[in-house]
């Protein structure tokens, strides 16, 4: 096989990676298969629109055409194949690698002979060697001839104005040199950045881990400063600020009322448990995740004393939530603090109202005027811009008491000026 714009391309998984990936391979002038189990998602693609919100891809679904289908006979025509699915944690935080198999004997039961298998969704190093290549050699094809599996691992930061799949630099390992070859050929005709062949397809499985595990750690340092900071009567806004002016050696993370999304409170898992089963206990990473899981408890609790400051008891008090989704300016509600926030509030009496721009389905309050009229406090989960109209004189108009600030995005001065108790995180 030979990578040419006559290389047609099937994609499994037309979600937040799968789509744009689609979109991006199409607009290169690639015929575009994308499959999905999920048939309504499939129904709104095939009218050319995006079943979530994202400028560059709504754009772009409008110029190009990518062909939809729920069922897998249909990759039979595909040269090159690509699964995105989730790889999510369960309840007890085990990595989740059903969606991964079931793809993976999609492609394998319907492979054309010689095709590229790309793996794109996150996981840890091991699984392409231990999981996903038996399987295709179960299936009777024999790689390095029949098949070439590689693993590039997606980097899309959903709502990033500047950095999208078809500029963002990309990492690809293989199990033969002429897999590796024709991955790094097929993303050079996509991306406009530098491709990286790495040694193995382990290292690019451990790549991604590493990129995401160093946020989160970085997060939870700045998490549990926070947490010590409050207490010293320090702004750690200020502090950061301060430590950025540093030109080497710092980059700045910043602390919240939780870390969400599919990939940062998910995939250090993945090394975790790995590690695990080969006789390592990864117990800095493991601290990290639990210092970044407690910060919606912590906020919760932050609530609870502010309305004690001003003698008013959390039972029954009408708490504005601002913000559902995860982050700022998308409405993916994957991992997303604030429902743990709204969980921990609720136990406790607290009557909740809910605002989110973005996930207007699922909020009890359709307007920011709504919420601040219906509430006595605020809770900002999410720095959506719409927030930013959250002035203090808003604030006063609607008699609100109390601000937590759960990502540090309104105007302090401004707010305490006014009369308001508020709290950030860690300021
Ligand atoms: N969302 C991100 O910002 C991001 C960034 C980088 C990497 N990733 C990784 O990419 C992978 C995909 O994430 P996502 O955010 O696109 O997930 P998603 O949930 O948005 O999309 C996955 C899609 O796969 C479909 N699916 C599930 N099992 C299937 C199967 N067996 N056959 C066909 N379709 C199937 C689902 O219906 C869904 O539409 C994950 O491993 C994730 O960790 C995500």
């Amino acid at each position: 096989m030979k990578i040419s714009k006559k290389c047609k391309i099937g994609i499994i998984g037309m979600g937040y990676v799968g789509l744009p990936l689609a979109a991006v391979a199409a607009k290169k002038g690639y015929e575009v298969y994308g499959i999905d189990t999920d048939k309504e998602k499939l129904k709104i693609i095939a009218q050319g629109k995006s079943p979530f919100k994202e400028d560059f891809l709504e754009k772009l679904l409008l110029k190009v055409k990518i062909n939809v289908s729920a069922d897998p006979k249909i990759l039979k025509k595909c040269d090159i194949c690509i699964i995105c699915v989730p790889t999510p944690v369960d309840e007890k935080y085990y990595p989740v690698l059903d969606p991964v198999i079931s793809a993976s004997k999609a492609v394998a039961q319907n492979l054309k002979k010689g095709a590229l298998v790309i793996l794109e969704s996150t996981v840890n190093p091991g699984v392409c060697e231990d999981i996903v290549r038996p399987i295709f050699v179960a299936a009777g094809h024999r790689p390095g001839r029949d098949v070439f599996i590689a693993h590039c691992p997606e980097r899309v930061n959903p709502g990033d104005p500047k950095w999208n799949v078809g500029n963002i630099p990309r990492v690809v390992g293989a199990f033969e040199e002429a897999g590796l070859k024709l991955a790094k050929e097929f993303y050079e005709s996509i991306v406009d950045a530098p491709i990286m062949a790495i040694d193995s397809i382990r290292e690019a499985e451990a790549v991604k881990i590493l990129e995401n595990s160093f946020r989160d750690i970085n997060i939870a340092f700045v998490n549990e400063l926070a947490k010590s900071f409050g207490r010293l009567n320090i702004d750690i806004v200020n502090v950061i600020k301060g430590a950025s002016t540093k030109p080497f050696s710092f980059m700045p993370h910043w602390p919240s009322c939780g870390v969400g999304g599919h990939c940062i409170p998910v995939d250090p898992y993945y090394l975790i448990e790995k590690a695990k089963s080969n006789g390592f206990d990864h117990s800095f990473l493991r601290t990290a995740r639990a210092i970044n899981n407690s910060m919606p408890e912590y906020t919760a609790e932050m609530m609870q004393d502010l309305l004690n400051d001003v003698k008013k008891s959390v039972k029954g008090a009408k708490i504005g939530i601002l913000g559902l989704s995860y982050k700022a300016n998308v409405g993916d509600l994957r991992e997303s603090p604030s429902y743990k926030i709204i969980k921990l509030l609720e136990k406790i009496g607290a009557v909740i109202h809910t605002y989110d721009p973005f996930v207007l389905d699922k909020s009890t309050a359709k307007s920011l005027a709504e919420i601040l009229k219906k509430s006595e406090a605020i809770l900002l989960a999410t720095n959506h811009r719409e927030f930013k109209k959250v002035t203090a004189e808003k604030l006063k108009q609607n008699k609100i008491l109390v601000v937590v600030d759960g990502k540090n995005f309104l105007d302090k001065e401004a707010i305490k000026k006014a009369g308001i108790l508020y709290r950030g995180i860690g300021r």
